[in-house]
């Protein structure tokens, strides 16, 4: 066992090993119990359930970034049907699109949306790759359209080549498009380099996937040590960066840069994941800081909730109590 698997949760690798296991997904996704569970991350499993949620986030003055679940797609006929969703969804989302602009020259879309190349077909074998970005670019079309931004999450570092260049590509004709970056890869800072240089939009987050020591920090402190020096890198560029964590010695460091670095609220946002730290997620807007809740809803929730499992024992504390208090 890592060091940082240690000092962050002694079950996280057993959980994420869990998140990849069908027998286990089976078991899990079975329980009725579990939606009660799974209710406190994710908004609902269609868009009827996911509006209100959308609704009340951006009357809170929170802006939004709706994710369709859904990963590793095996079959051509996924892809197509995620790619069908995120279209209808960006319709829906559209209603909602009140850009404001931001000090430094972005305008700010309150709505967003989060997608998975995965999800698009990245796993579908040697085309994999040209398939995604071609649903991409079918997602960016219809986002210029509707008034939304879209992120490319990060997903396990076998992909994050072949992401970043899909995105790279893109951006000479959608220049919004962002992706996120883990700072537990220990390239994470030429990345973020890069982004700054480039004035990119470019989400950072700590990583939520087990990684080999080869490619990744395996200490929590090392992972921290990195978010704090590819913040200076983002906040001392030109791109807009998102600050996507809910580590509140990361909120305060980002607070205190983009302060030195003469940025103000609209040229940089916190990013949440929904249902967690909402409390913090109020005093930040009220502060008047830009903040964007990470909203996933759909069916596929079973990889997602291992990850927020794997990422606090307390999360798995409630599940497990709300299994057995159901008995
Ligand atoms: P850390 O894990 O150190 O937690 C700091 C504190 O935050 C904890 O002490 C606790 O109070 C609270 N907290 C954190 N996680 C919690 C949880 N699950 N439940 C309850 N409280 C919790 N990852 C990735 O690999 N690819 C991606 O594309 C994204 N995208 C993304 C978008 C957004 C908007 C966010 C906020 C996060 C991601 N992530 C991600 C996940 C990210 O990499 C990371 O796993 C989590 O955010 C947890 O790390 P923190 O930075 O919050 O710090």
């Amino acid at each position: 066992m890592s060091h940082r698997e240690s000092a962050v949760n002694p079950l996280r690798p057993a959980i994420l090993a869990a998140a990849g296991s069908t027998r286990m997904k089976r078991a899990i996704t079975g329980f009725p119990v579990t939606a009660e569970v799974v209710h406190r991350f994710v908004a609902g499993e269609s868009r009827a359930e996911l509006a209100p949620v959308v609704a009340d986030l951006l009357g809170s003055g929170r802006s939004v970034s709706v994710d369709f679940l859904g990963e590793y797609t095996t079959e051509r006929p996924m892809a197509d049907d995620a790619v069908a969703e995120y279209l209808a969804l960006m319709d829906e989302l559209a209603q909602w699109n009140r850009w404001a602009n931001g000090p430094s020259g972005w305008s700010v879309a309150p709505v967003e949306v989060s997608v998975k190349l995965s999800a698009l077909g990245q796993a579908l074998g040697p085309e994999g790759p040209d398939i995604a970005a071609a649903n991409l670019r079918t997602l960016c079309a219809r986002a210029e359209q509707a008034g939304v931004w879209i992120t490319v999450d990060a997903e396990d570092h076998t992909t994050t080549a072949t992401t970043e260049a899909t995105v790279r590509n893109l951006r000479a004709d959608h220049p919004w498009l962002a992706v996120a970056t883990q700072t537990y890869l220990r390239d994470a800072e030429r990345r973020c380099a890069a982004a700054a240089a480039e004035g990119a939009r470019i989400r950072l987050c700590k990583g939520a996937y087990r990684e080999p020591e080869s490619v990744a920090y395996q200490r929590s402190a090392e992972v921290d040590e990195s978010y704090l020096r590819c913040l200076e890198l983002l906040m001392g560029g030109s791109g807009y960066p998102m600050v996507a964590t809910h580590d509140p010695v990361m909120i305060a460091a980002a607070d205190h840069m983009a302060g030195q670095n003469g940025r103000v609220p609209g040229d940089f946002e916190f990013q949440m994941l929904h249902g967690i730290r909402s409390i913090e997620q109020h005093r930040l807007v009220e502060a008047g800081h830009s903040v964007r809740v990470y909203v996933p809803y759909g069916t596929q929730w079973y990889g997602y909730l291992m990850r927020r499992l794997a990422e606090r024992p307390a999360n798995l504390g409630f599940f497990l109590r709300a299994l057995t208090e159901r008995r």
